[in-house]
């Protein structure tokens, strides 16, 4: 049996990735693939914890911040990701390495490197197959986020904050543009819908799947 497909949504906070990724799944199903989707951080019990602490907690060390996401990301892999991945299923992660990259890495200003070496200490060190990156601009982004619900402790930073946090993704796609796709949301929701299917249709033929 060969390896299942991994899978991640991306994008800053109000840039869409919740409000697709179960048509992701869905759609993926369709085409024949068992899937799991997996959140982060969280989907383990120790990583439910985690976000708990990480959604809730006042003044933590960007450091703390750092470890704990790592630590629940820990978990997720051993206990979720890579087992499913070992059986052929397809797993979807909702945000992934890439979100401490850019979150931690240029939204705290840790450094990049800081965030690639606490990562190094992982076992595996997974890449994602394919990551779809939901962008809109800035303005458009926050603006859904400020008037769509109650926002926990990472949403309520400043702008300038998700400018880094974007100004990273960007990079990150700009590094790896085989891995990384772009899915602009700045356009209606079955418009975004087409262009997410036309790039998995592309990675699914790649892969000899369909
Ligand atoms: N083309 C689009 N793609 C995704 N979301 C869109 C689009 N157009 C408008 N929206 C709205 O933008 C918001 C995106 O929020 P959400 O999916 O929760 O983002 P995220 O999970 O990335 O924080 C939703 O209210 C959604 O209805
Ligand atoms: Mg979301």
């Amino acid at each position: 049996m060969s390896r299942g497909l991994f899978l991640s949504v991306e994008g800053i906070d109000g840039a869409g990735k919740s409000t697709h990724v179960d048509f992701l799944r869905d759609y993926l199903i369709s085409k024949g693939l068992q899937v799991v989707v997996t959140r982060e951080p969280g989907g383990t019990v120790v990583g439910e914890k985690i976000r708990d602490l990480l959604l809730t907690s006042d003044h933590l060390h960007s450091n703390t911040e750092l470890l704990l996401y790592f630590a629940s990301r820990q978990e997720i892999i051993k206990q979720v990701i890579l087992p499913n991945l070992e059986n052929g299923v397809c797993v979807l992660a909702d945000r992934f390495v890439d979100a401490s990259i850019a979150y931690q890495g240029a939204g705290r200003q840790l450094g990049i490197d800081k965030v690639k070496t606490v990562y190094s200490l992982l076992e595996p060190t997974l890449k994602t197959d394919a990551t779809f990156l939901f962008d809109a601009p800035l303005d458009v982004a926050l603006e859904r986020l400020r008037s769509n619900r109650d926002l926990d402790r990472i949403e309520q930073e400043p702008r300038e904050f998700f400018n880094r946090v974007q100004q990273a993704y960007y990079q990150i796609a700009n590094e790896e543009p085989y891995r990384v796709k772009i899915i602009r949301t700045d356009q209606t929701i079955p418009e975004t819908r087409s262009v997410l299917i036309k790039h998995v249709d592309e990675l699914l033929a790649s892969k000899g799947i369909v």
